[in-house]
This record gives C-alpha cells, structure tokens and sequence, in this order.
C-alpha cells in the first residue's frame, strides 16, 4: 500500500550509507547575537538591520538566539539529536574587527570553546568562513566589488585555520556566492543593500577568488583539511503552457546566472557563456586576470549544496528590460512553506542527478549543506516532518541514481534571525521564544532524532 507522505514514519525513509552524515547548520549573524561584545566589529548587516525598512519590523540580530552565551545548551541539544555534524559560521568581524590587520583573540577564543564542546559531544564541527556577514571596514573600501577583499579573506581563513585547524577538518570556506551577490549587491534587499544590477557581477569573480585563495590557504595550515563551497543550487523549470524558443533560452540564461557562474569555475576551471547578460569578454574586461581560473578551479574535496526549490521562468515580457528571463510561478499546485515557497522534494533529485550528468567525473563528493522549511510558529510542526521525509528520500533516490552524497544538514536547527524578514519565519527544529531565549524542540526534532538512531548502522 503506497504510504502517504504524512504518515512517513523515521524508519520508512529509505536508508542512507553506513557512513552517511547526518547533520544540521546555522550562520553566525542570525544565531549568534553578542554583537558588539568582545571586541567584535560591525558587519554589514549590523548596519543594514538599521537602515529603516531593511528588514521587517525593524528586527535586528543583536541579541538573535544569544547563541554567544547559549552554545552549551545549544550543543547539548545536538547530542540529544544525535547529530554527527555541525554546520555553523564564523563571523570574520569577531575575529578581525575591521577585516584585516588586528586578530581579536576574544573572537577566536569563543569558537575555541564552540569547537572543543562540539568535539566533547562527539560532533564534528563543520565551519563556514563567510555566511554574508563582512566586516563593514572592507565594505566602507568597496566589499566584495574590490578584488583585495578576496585577498584579505584568505588572510581571515589563515588566521581561523592556524587557531582550529589542529581540531577541525572539514572547511567550507563561502555560502551561497549567488544570493550574496544577488540580494546583497544586486537587488538590494540584503546587507549590504546594493542596487547595481548587473553592474554586480565583479561580485560573484571576487567570492570565487576569495574561495580560492582560501582554499590553497587552509591547505597550506591544515595539509588534510576537506575544503568545501556551499552554492545555493535550483533545478530551472518551464511551465507547461511556456515553451517558446525565447523560454528556453531563458531558462538556459537563468541557470548560468544562479547555478553555472559559482558551479563551473570551481569545478571546470571556467566561466560559462555570460554574453545573455552583456559580457561577451572571457576576462570580463580585464577583471578575470590570469592564473585566477586556476586558483579558483583547484580540485575541491566536496561540492556543498544549499536547495530549496525548484525556479521557475519564462522569456521575458520586456527584454529591453535588462534581464534576460522572468522569474514565473509553477501551475502546479505545489504545497507552501510559511515563506510561500513550494514544497518540491522531487527537485533535490533533479538538482542532483543533473549535477552529476553536468560536471561528471569533475563532480566531487556532494553534501547537502542545507535544506529546510519555514513553517507556522508552534511545536507540532508536521509539514517540516513531511518537508524532511520527502528531501531525504530524494537525497537517497539521487544516491541510487549514482550520486555520491555525503551527508545531509538540515535548514536549521533553531528558528533564527531569517534576514530580511527578521524573526517572521521560523525554520527550526527547535522553537526558539525570542523573549526570553528559551528553547523547545519541536516534533520534527523527535522525528529527526529518531531517524538518524533508525539509520545507525
Ligand atoms: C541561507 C540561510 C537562510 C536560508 C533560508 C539560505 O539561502 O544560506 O542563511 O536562512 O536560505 O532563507
């Protein structure tokens, strides 16, 4: 009898390998709070939160989930889940106040000890160096529109490596490269507010520089370090009623622009065809100098993606417009998360499948290094019971399609400052009271827990 997607117990999911890691993450800035203690300096979203209307009802990370002081009970809430991993990021301002130059040691102490009871919980920490929170001194020099920012970031990673490197392997050294350039540089709607549009680009060279020299600097500390990219990824759909030669070029355009600009350099050595978006030049007018291909194609230890949907669009209804495809909504009646996402499971095996059919043997090990919902504030939260079940089950559908995944860290474990919409959507396992810094696990942390204890070998 075919078993309904909401009665999916933890041991119906299809078994994961022994080795499988099962995880969680989370970023600095919407966890962490503490802003300015310790000798932190200002990122740019301390002074984004502040621009009026910025973010929704004027929240701000200051306190967030006071992650700062609350760590130990936040791991110990690990070791109840079971976990084997821990995502989490590192906030570059804590541990270099103006982005360069002065280490403050207070910064390097507290992940010090983040890592050290990780470690005693039998949970592998799993840092990232850069989850969107600069230091507002590099973003006052032009941020990540410079090219010295990338230089300035391998310095950081050098810095964290040589404090954490003795007890941590596994690095991913940027998150989503595509949404930072695009909400943060782009659109606007992200720190550190930008609205260059295209102009942008320079944007998504310089992080990918930065994860290179990064890289080739964490290995120089750590010689057995694995170095990871965590890009946001999405399969491209059209709508059935939408298939013009102009929709499928403007598929084609869209995927470039979200999945193969961040995919390609790092795991092909080159940028795709960018000349949908006006820059018929391989150097990008000289921005692209030589050898920085190499540096950013250098082999990689493992491929981090971030999904949560599928991205649908059309030809564009203006083309003088300046952007080469729509963004469309799907016709299918897709279930919704509280953002209104859809709840597409069956995309995650898509993403990956055609991964692997895209870069082949250049595909390194994959990690799902997130996936999650928001759902409506409470403890019986059944649709994110549903939402795991069904991503899990396409991670495993993908492994039997000849995808090598890794692991799997769940979109989060607390609900969190969730950026522009401040602490209007919950994503967490546990419930989180912003009030008062209370903690509740929620049933999809039951069910979690039960299913990582049902896949143990
Ligand atoms: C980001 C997270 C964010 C999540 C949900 C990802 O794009 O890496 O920081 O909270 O999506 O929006």
């Amino acid at each position: 009898m075919p078993v309904s997607p909401s009665s999916v117990g933890p041991t119906q999911v299809p078994r994961l390998p022994a080795e499988f890691v099962w995880g969680a993450s989370t970023a600095a800035y919407q966890i962490e709070g503490a802003a300015d203690e310790d000798g932190k300096g200002a990122s740019i979203w301390d002074t984004f939160v502040r621009r009026p209307g910025a973010v929704r009802d004027g929240h701000t990370g200051d306190v967030a989930c006071d992650h700062y002081h609350r760590f130990d009970e936040d791991v110990a809430l690990m070791r109840r889940l079971g976990l084997d991993a821990y995502r989490f990021s590192i906030s570059w301002p804590r541990i270099l106040p103006t982005g360069a130059g002065k280490v403050e040691p207070r910064g390097l102490d507290f992940y010090d000890r983040l890592v050290d009871a990780l470690l005693a919980a039998g949970i592998e920490p799993t840092p990232t160096l850069f989850h969107w929170d600069l230091p507002q001194a590099l973003e006052d020099e032009g941020g990540w529109m410079e090219r010295d920012t990338a230089y300035r970031f391998a310095e950081y990673a050098a810095v964290v490596a040589e404090r954490l490197g003795d007890r941590v392997k596994r690095w991913i050294t940027l998150n989503e490269p595509f949404v930072h350039m695009s909400f943060g540089y782009g659109f606007g709607v992200h720190a550190p507010g930008r609205a260059l549009l295209l102009d942008a680009l320079p944007v998504a060279h310089h992080q990918l520089l930065a994860h290179g020299l990064a890289t080739s600097a964490l290995r120089a500390v750590v010689p057995d370090a694995q170095v990871l990219v965590a890009n946001n990824c999405t399969p491209v759909r059209l709508r059935s009623d939408a298939r013009s030669d102009g929709d499928t070029a403007a598929a084609s355009a869209y995927d470039v622009l979200h999945n193969r600009l961040f995919n390609d350099p790092v795991m092909l050595g080159g940028y795709p065809d960018l000349s949908a978006y006006g820059m018929a030049d391989a150097s990008w007018g000289g921005l692209v100098r030589d050898g920085d291909l190499r540096t950013i194609g250098q082999p990689l230890d493992g491929l981090g993606v971030n999904y949560y949907n599928p991205t649908w669009v059309t030809a564009p209804a203006d083309p003088a417009a300046g952007l080469p495809f729509d963004l469309a909504e799907p016709e299918e009646p897709y279930e919704r998360t509280a953002f209104g996402w859809p709840v597409v499971p069956d995309g995650l095996t898509e993403l990956l499948t055609g991964l692997k059919a895209r870069y082949g043997d250049a595909l390194p090990p994959v990690w799902i290094t997130e996936n999650g919902c928001s759902q409506p504030a409470g403890l019986r939260d059944q649709a994110r019971i549903d939402y795991l079940a069904g991503h899990i089950a396409a991670v495993a559908e993908a492994g039997a399609r000849g995808v090598d995944v890794r692991g799997y860290f769940t979109w989060s474990l607390l609900d969190n400052f969730e950026w522009a919409e401040g602490y209007h959507q919950r994503f967490g396992l546990v419930e989180v009271d912003f009030a008062t810094g209370r903690r509740t696990p929620r049933a999809s942390f039951e069910w979690y827990r039960a299913l990582i204890a049902s896949q143990r070998p």
